[in-house]
C-alpha cells in the first residue's frame, strides 16, 4: 500500500507483474479529480486509451462523455480508473492472472480518493469488484453497499454501441447516480 499517489505512480512505472507489460505502448493508470466523491471503474484499455495513456477517449469513452454532457457531469470532477491498466490484445477481457496482478493499483487508488460512490462499468469491473457470483444483467442499476462504499453496476459504454435500450438504462442509471451523490451531499449539513 502507498500513501500518497507521488509514490502509487511511481510504484507502477515500468510494471510487468503480468503478460500484458508485453504488447502495452502506455500504462493507463487513471484520470480526474483524486478526491472525487464519484469514481468509475472500467475494464481495460483500448487501443486508443493505450496510444494516449487516458481511459475512455476512445469511441466507447466519447460515448460516456456526451450522456456525461447531457446529464451536466463533468468528467473533471470524477475519478476514472480500469480493472487492468495495460491493453489487453486485441481487447479480450482480461484474464484471472491479470486482473488479480493489477487489483492493488485500483484497492490502492480507491484507498486514496475515498469515493462515496463507485460506478462499475460492465461485468469485468463488477466481477472482480464485487465477485464473481454478481452478473450484469441482474445486477445492473441496483445499489450496493459494501464497506461504507455505495456500488452501482451499470453497463460498459461500449455495449452502448450496439444497443439502444442499453443506451437508456445507463443514463438511467447515470442518473440515480446523481440523484444518489445530491443525498448524500444533502445529508452532510
Ligand atoms: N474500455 C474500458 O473498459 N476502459 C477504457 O479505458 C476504455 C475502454
Ligand atoms: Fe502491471 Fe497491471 Fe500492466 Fe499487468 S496490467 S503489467 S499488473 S500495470
Amino acid at each position: 500500500m502507498e500513501e500518497n499517489w507521488e509514490e502509487l505512480e511511481k510504484s507502477i512505472k515500468g510494471c510487468k507483474k503480468c503478460k500484458l507489460c508485453l504488447q502495452r505502448t502506455n500504462i493507463v493508470f487513471g484520470c480526474g479529480n483524486k478526491n472525487a466523491d464519484i469514481m468509475l471503474i472500467g475494464e481495460g484499455p483500448g487501443a486508443d486509451e493505450d496510444r494516449e495513456a487516458v481511459p475512455f477517449v476512445g469511441k466507447a469513452g466519447q460515448l460516456m462523455n456526451k450522456a456525461f454532457e447531457g446529464l451536466g457531469i463533468d468528467r473533471e470532477k470524477v475519478y476514472i480508473a480500469n480493472i487492468v491498466k495495460c491493453r489487453p490484445p486485441q481487447n479480450r477481457v482480461p484474464e484471472a492472472d491479470e486482473a488479480e496482478a493489477c487489483l492493488n493499483y485500483l484497492r490502492n487508488q480507491v484507498i486514496l480518493v475515498k469515493p462515496k460512490i463507485i460506478v462499475l462499468l460492465g461485468s469485468t469491473a463488477l466481477k472482480n469488484i464485487l465477485g464473481k457470483e454478481y452478473g450484469i444483467t441482474s445486477s445492473r442499476g441496483k445499489w450496493i453497499e459494501q464497506k461504507g462504499i455505495l456500488y452501482l453496476p451499470t453497463w460498459h459504454p461500449a455495449a452502448l454501441l450496439r444497443d439502444e435500450n442499453k443506451k437508456i438504462e445507463f443514463w438511467k442509471d447515470l442518473k440515480s447516480v446523481i440523484t444518489k451523490y445530491k443525498e448524500l451531499n444533502a445529508n452532510k449539513n
